[in-house]
Formats: structure tokens, sequence, C-alpha cells
């Protein structure tokens, strides 16, 4: 997929020309739609290869080609409307849910498509978490929504074996000192922040690989993001984690990748780093310089 490669101080297009490159950076054509960048991970848990999404008659994601890797974060950045919501919602098929809503295209977890006929979709979304903008508790104790999952897909023998599931992901979640005293109380009750590591511990509770996260700090404080932040670099220990953000800064403190969307265009992947400091499209630069978005 990688269409471009920059090298040398050149940048060869797959038309075969070679173009200089101003100070190391490419200065592509910004109608130029095609990803830049390797859009492959080491140890990919998902691959999403040419997905394309329909709202109706309206294409709201073009050809997208992405793998999700093992222990790593990746970071789904650019201007609103670009697709990110709907490109993270096709990696559990949350599109399922919304009337009108067509997903085409190939994506695997660890190796087998989630669109085959034998995928169990409750299933699949317990092995690919989700975690929302709002924190959304269910209306039940601290308890119950984080034995709920582990509950209604037996994972769990008895009681005691469920109060270990609980406690432990509650603790993986940073939030069982807070709350361990009072696990019979309102999970609404809770703070913004606590409510958001309470959806998290109900996530990892049902034993995931893949956790996706859609802005998950917008509603928190500087402290509770910062608390969020940290937990999401201790959680990649195990998991892979797709964080949207429309921070540029959280994108660059949590992520080891950066993909910046455009229109429903991927149009640029790479390491964190390199994305933030050394872009190698024009829209990705003018994104990151603040000139668009
Ligand atoms: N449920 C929906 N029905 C129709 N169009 C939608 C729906 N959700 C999103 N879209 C459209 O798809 C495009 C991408 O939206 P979205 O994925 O929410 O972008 P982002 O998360 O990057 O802000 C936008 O043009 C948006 O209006
Ligand atoms: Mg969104």
């Amino acid at each position: 997929m990688d269409t471009v490669s920059v090298e040398n101080e050149v940048i060869m297009a797959d038309d075969g020309i070679v173009k200089p490159v101003a100070g190391g950076r490419a200065t592509i054509d910004r109608d130029n739609r095609e990803t830049v960048g390797d859009v492959t991970a080491k140890n990919p848990r998902m691959r999403c290869r040419e997905v394309s999404v329909f709202y109706g008659e309206k294409q709201a994601i073009h050809d997208v080609s992405l793998d999700v890797g093992s222990n790593e974060v990746i970071a789904l950045i650019g201007p609103s409307g670009c697709g990110k919501s709907t490109f993270l919602r096709c990696l559990n098929r949350m599109n399922d849910t919304i009337d009108g809503c067509r997903v085409i295209g190939d994506i695997s977890l660890d190796g087998d498509s989630i669109f085959d006929t034998k995928m169990d979709v409750v299933q699949l979304r317990a092995q690919v978490g989700m975690v929302f903008q709002k924190p959304n508790p269910f209306p039940k104790s601290i308890f119950e929504n984080v034995a709920y999952g582990p509950r209604i897909h037996g994972l769990t023998r008895d009681k005691t074996e469920l109060e270990a599931v609980v406690h432990t992901s509650l603790d993986r979640a940073g939030l069982l000192d807070e709350v361990k005293d009072r696990l019979g109380e309102p999970g609404t009750g809770l703070s913004g922040g606590q409510q958001q590591r309470l959806c998290i511990a109900r996530a990892i509770a049902v034993n995931p690989e893949v956790i996706l996260m859609d802005e998950p700090c917008s509603a928190l404080d500087p402290i509770a993001t910062a608390r969020i932040e940290e937990l999401i670099d201790e959680l990649r220990e195990q998991y892979a984690i797709a964080i949207v953000t429309h921070s540029m800064q959280q994108a660059a403190r949590v992520s080891q990748r950066t993909a910046y969307f455009h229109l429903g265009d991927l149009i640029e992947i790479g390491e964190t780093n390199q994305v933030f400091t050394n872009p190698h499209h024009q829209l990705t630069e003018d994104y990151i310089t603040g000139r668009f978005g």
C-alpha cells in the first residue's frame, strides 16, 4: 500500500517520477489521496483492507487499509467529520447498529474475517471492546457494571470467580482503591473520570484483545484526563488500542503510531513522532500546523 517512499531527500511517486524534497519533507500534491506511510503493524491483531463505509448514498470512508498491532496505541486524528468514529466503529461492527450504514472491504481479527457468517457479533464486541466519549455506566452498582459482561458471556463459574474478575478488572483500570469499600453504590454516582475508568474496567472484564476508545477524555478535566492517559499506557502491555482524539497533544503523548484522516481518506500513517515532526503529506502538515481543521 506504500505508494510513496521518502529516501535521501527524494520522493518516488507511484508514477515513478522522483521529486526533490524541500528540507527532507515531501511536498505531495494535496489531491493525492493514496495513503502515505506503512499501513502494516509488526504484530497485527486487526487488519483492515480497502474498507469503505456508506451512509445511504454518501460515502464516509474511502478504501482505508490499516493494521492495529499488539501492544501498541494507534491514534486516529483529523478534522471533525473526517470519519474517525466511523472507521473505529468498523472494527467491532458497531456500524451494523446504524440504519442505512454499509461497510465493504476486509477486516480480520487474528486472521479471521469479522464478517464471516460464523462470527458471533456479541463475542466480537467483547474481544474488541469500546469506550465512548461520554462515560456511559449502566444504571447499576459499580460491582454490577463490571460483573455484567462476564456473567452474560459465562466467563466465571461461581460468585468467588466473578468477584475475582470484578476486582482484577477494577484494579487494571486503576479504580479499585477508590471504590473497593462501596462496590454496591451506583456507578453513575462516581466522578466523570472514575466513570470512564469504570467503563474501561467493564471492557476489560470480558478479556478483550483490542480496546477502541472514541475521544475518551473529551468530557474530562485535565487531571482525570492525565489519569486515563497513564492508564492507556499501562493497558498497552496487554491490549491493542485504537484511540480517536481531537487533541494532537494527547495523540503525541499516548500513541506509538498515528493515522491522519481527511474527508474519509487515510492520508498518512506512521510513527507518531514522524507524523508530528516530519509529516510526509501536505494535508497532514496543514493539519498539524493548524492551517486546516
Ligand atoms: N449515523 C450517521 N448517519 C449519516 N451520516 C453519518 C452518521 N455518522 C456519521 N456520519 C457522517 O459521516 C462522516 C464521518 O463522520 P464521523 O465518523 O462521525 O467523523 P469524525 O468522528 O471524524 O468526526 C460525516 O460526514 C458525518 O456527517
Ligand atoms: Mg467522532
